[in-house]
């Protein structure tokens, strides 16, 4: 093949508060660039009008590093694939219309990517050594914003069979973990702490919820009210059983994802799941899915499972392949499902 044949794409990503760009050749990830906003954790959480600021500084630099290490100029690109949304409007605004300008600039076309598609077909870039799951397959997607399990038939035929109720999984590793004196954003340090205490310390509350649809809310109340009175009796409670504290919230937090994973493999005797989004870098997570006998478990780098653009750019190249480009008129869309 001619290298003028290759199918070389760009993709962006700015639907919360990291700015990303990654280049592909067809399904290989060229380069993968992410400047992460650090401005948000003196705030103790993301800041929607900040983030949006912060993106339109980074985007050109971001986009110009991902071409300039992947060594392909923009000439040679045969499409713009972005984040629609989900997302904040403010921060997706930023990448679709940067897309829209590059893709009318350079006469390339267009192509808009949902999200939460992309945390689950990232498992389909190619990676020496990682095998991609089978369809159909069960795809459970776990971050600060998002807690989702879907039924992945094919490609683009998902269906969402569980979400939360009100509180991401992220977002209840964080608000617990500020609760316990932990520093935004908590999870990675509940994770690291969790490493060294008892995961049978204490006993928080699990939700009662139907079906295959998730809560946290109850359990941060929980950890609430525990602490409060904790602390009355001790000020230093939570220093003195750091650790305890997150290996117990952290085995409360997987016991509820794997219940109800577990109900959900049992309903669609599908046995084979694939994970996507920043919590799925918790040890106790990938533990417990790793070692559950009988499943066929996938868990992709790292780098391809928190928010990122190489996951933006392969299902552009999956539209690529089927022709399914977007209309310069296509808008930003905050609450955007499939
Ligand atoms: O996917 P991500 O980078 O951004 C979005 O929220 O979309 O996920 C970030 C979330 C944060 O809530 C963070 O605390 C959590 O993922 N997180 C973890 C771990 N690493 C990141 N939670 C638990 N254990 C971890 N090792
Ligand atoms: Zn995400």
């Amino acid at each position: 093949m001619n290298n003028s044949d290759k199918i070389y794409i760009l993709g962006i990503e700015s639907s919360c508060d990291d700015t990303a760009a990654a280049v592909l050749c067809e399904d290989v990830i060229l380069s993968n660039i992410v400047a992460t906003q650090e401005v948000h954790k003196k705030y103790g959480g993301v800041v929607p009008e900040i983030a949006s600021r912060a993106h339109q500084q980074n985007i050109v630099p971001v986009v110009h590093q991902a071409l300039a290490e992947a060594g392909v100029d923009k000439s040679q690109l045969k499409a713009v694939a972005f984040t629609r949304g989900p997302g904040l409007m403010g921060s997706l605004l930023v990448g679709t219309s940067f897309a829209k300008s590059l893709a009318m600039g350079l006469a390339i076309p267009l192509i808009e990517v949902n999200h939460m598609q992309g945390h689950l077909l990232a498992h389909f870039i190619t990676e020496s050594g990682y095998e991609k799951p089978a369809f159909p397959f069960l795809g459970l997607t776990i971050s600060g914003g998002h807690t989702q399990i879907v039924l992945v038939r094919d490609y683009f035929d998902m269906q969402v069979i569980g979400k939360t109720l009100d509180d991401a999984v992220g977002e209840a590793f964080d608000k617990c973990g500020k609760m316990m004196g932990l520093p935004y954003p908590a999870g990675p340090l509940i994770d690291k702490y969790a490493k060294e205490g008892d995961p049978t310390a204490f006993k928080f509350a699990k939700p009662k919820v139907k079906g295959l649809d998730f809560s946290f809310s109850g359990l941060k109340t929980s950890v609430l009210y525990f602490l409060e009175k904790e602390k009355a009796k001790n000020s230093n409670f939570c220093v003195e059983n750091r650790n305890d504290l997150c290996a117990s919230f952290q085995k409360t937090v997987v016991d509820i994802l794997m219940d109800k994973l577990q109900k959900a493999v049992r309903q669609t005797g599908i046995r084979e799941i694939a994970i996507g989004g920043g919590v799925s870098a918790n040890t106790g997570i990938r533990q417990a899915l790793t070692h559950h006998e009988g499943w066929i478990t996938h868990i992709p780098k790292f780098e391809y499972t928190t928010d990122n653009a190489a996951m933006i750019g392969i299902v552009g190249y999956l539209k690529y392949i089927r022709k399914e480009f977007s209309d310069v008129s296509t808008a930003a869309k905050a609450r955007y499902t499939f």
